[in-house]
């Protein structure tokens, strides 16, 4: 397995060139997590309330510190302060910027999954993101394959042992998340409407949905993650940054 070579978030703005994508990795856990209080934080009125609508703390926490990372870093690439970005939302739900130049859109999509989240940020063009954890002790992993699977993939699964479908099926599904994000139709698209290839080609032709290319890698030992972008761009380059832990 090789892993990304995170690097620390440089110190000034951010300028992306045209054929990369940028990963960052967020801490959810930091050590000095604390909840904002209104007079006192980066985070719109609208994600305050968001905030105080989950039901659980460490769903609560996941999220602002989610949304306090995505911020940081949005600010990195517009120059703006992370308490002016400003989100505006598609028809399902997908954030995105406000004012943004069309050719030099900065694009970005974040995932979570425990203490870890993943943004992903592209210049001029859509990008969808997805991470999972590996670690949990997993569902009835076929049982699962057949109500989110096509029979490609299912196919595909059923070559790995028993034993060994653990980390091809969160591959698969991690493809598949990422590509309903970049989309922006999230599961308003039905998971069997279009199928992937669960393992890593070089070429891509690993998506039978049109126009777009998927890459999977693992952030960590503990955690498979997948992007998505349109198939037109021609990516030479990832880099990879971490977000310090921030409370
Ligand atoms: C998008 C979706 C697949 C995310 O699934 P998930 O595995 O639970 O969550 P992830 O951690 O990977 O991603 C969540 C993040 O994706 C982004 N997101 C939300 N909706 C999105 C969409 N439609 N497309 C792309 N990204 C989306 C947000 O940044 C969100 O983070 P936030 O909750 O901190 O705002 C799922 O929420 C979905 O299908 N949403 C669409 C529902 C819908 O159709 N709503 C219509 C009315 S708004």
């Amino acid at each position: 397995m090789s892993l990304p070579d995170w690097k620390p978030q440089p110190d000034n703005r951010i300028e992306l060139p045209d054929a990369c994508i940028d990963l960052w990795l967020i801490d959810l856990n930091p050590a000095d997590f604390q909840f904002p209080s209104s007079n006192n934080t980066i985070l719109a009125q609208n994600e305050l309330e968001r905030a105080g609508r989950f039901r659980f703390d460490k769903h609560r926490r996941q999220y602002v510190a989610g949304r306090r990372g995505l911020r940081q870093i949005l600010a990195k690439y517009t120059g703006c302060q992370p308490a002016d970005i400003q989100f505006e939302y598609g028809e399902h739900g997908k954030p995105s910027l406000v004012n943004q130049p069309v050719e030099a859109r900065v694009e970005f999509n974040l995932s979570n999954t425990n203490d870890t989240a993943l943004v992903a940020v592209a210049k001029g063009m859509e990008v969808g993101a997805d991470i999972e954890y590996v670690g949990r002790k997993m569902w009835d992993i076929d049982s699962l394959a057949q109500t989110v699977f096509t029979d490609s993939e299912i196919e595909e699964l059923g070559q790995y042992r028993p034993d060994d479908r653990l980390v091809p099926f969160l591959s698969g599904w991690t493809r598949k998340e990422a590509y309903l994000k970049g989309i922006g139709k999230g599961l308003a698209l039905p998971l069997k409407d279009f199928s992937v290839r669960l393992k890593n080609e070089e070429d891509f032709p690993s998506i039978s949905a049109p126009e777009w290319q998927l890459f999977s890698f693992w952030s960590d030992p503990d955690h498979i993650s997948a992007i998505a972008y349109p198939e037109r761009a021609v990516i030479s380059t990832f880099r990879w940054f971490r977000l310090p832990a921030t409370g």
